[in-house]
């Protein structure tokens, strides 16, 4: 499989993922130097999340995500289209779901909040993606993507780019079951609209009241918004 196709074909994406899954959790934390936790604690704070709420974790792969939403004690769905991701997080105890998250498998307006942590970037029509959750989303709800961004101080900007041409690749050689996956992590990183670019993107697919807040300098941001009522 090459990289440049995995930006045309959904398949090759959920194969890829199907590849990682046996040591995705442990790649992303050793990759993230550790801070994947407080990304995903932040992610669950955004969403200000009640008891008894319905969320949707889309995009959850093993489910790590989700199982960080659901100590708020809210109902917390994890959906993904890689059979492999859903399998490897067999042992988490929240409901799973296989779909598409430009066909998504639920009704109108059922979830109180959307939510797709590291997901976004990797789906191949992410607008797509981001009308597909207000749709399933009830008027006056919640979304929040947390998601890789653009460091917001230029001499950290550069250092971290270098991080992601030079030294990713190489940990992920080290770590992961399918390494090649981490040099499309990284050029899928550098090519992803910025804070405000992808802010607008979310205005214009459905969604209003967006706002963001950078994580680690911005090298992670959480875009909030609502569905309109
Ligand atoms: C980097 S993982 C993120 C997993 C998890 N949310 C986390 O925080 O670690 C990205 C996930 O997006 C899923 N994905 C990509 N495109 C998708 C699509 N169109 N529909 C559903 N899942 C998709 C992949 O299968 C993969 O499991």
């Amino acid at each position: 499989m090459s990289r440049a196709s995995l930006d045309k074909d959904p398949h090759a994406v959920a194969s890829m993922f199907d590849g990682v899954a046996r040591r995705y959790d442990l790649t992303n934390t050793v990759l993230s130097l550790g801070r994947d936790r407080s990304w995903r604690r932040a992610t669950r704070k955004a969403l200000e999340l009640q008891p008894g709420e319905k969320v949707l974790d889309l995009a959850a792969g093993t489910a790590v995500s989700t199982v960080e939403l659901a100590k708020s004690g809210a109902w917390c769905v994890a959906a993904d289209f890689s059979v492999g991701m859903l399998a490897a997080g067999a042992g988490r105890p929240v409901p799973k779901v296989a779909g598409d998250a430009t066909k998504l498998p639920f009704g109108d307006g059922v979830f109180d909040a959307v939510t797709i942590s590291f997901g976004l970037r990797n789906v191949v029509d992410h607008t797509a993606g981001l009308r597909e959750m207000a749709r399933v989303t009830r008027p006056g709800g919640r979304l929040v993507v947390c998601e890789f961004s653009t460091p917001t101080v230029p001499v950290f900007a550069t250092a971290y780019k270098e991080y992601l041409m030079r030294a990713l690749p190489a940990v992920a050689r080290a770590v992961s079951s399918n390494p090649e996956a981490y040099v499309y992590l990284a050029e899928s990183i550098r090519a992803w609209p910025d804070q405000a670019a992808l802010a607008e993107q979310i205005g214009d697919s459905g969604w209003s009241e967006v706002s963001w807040r950078n994580l680690t300098g911005g090298i992670v941001a959480l875009h909030s918004a609502r569905k309109p009522r």
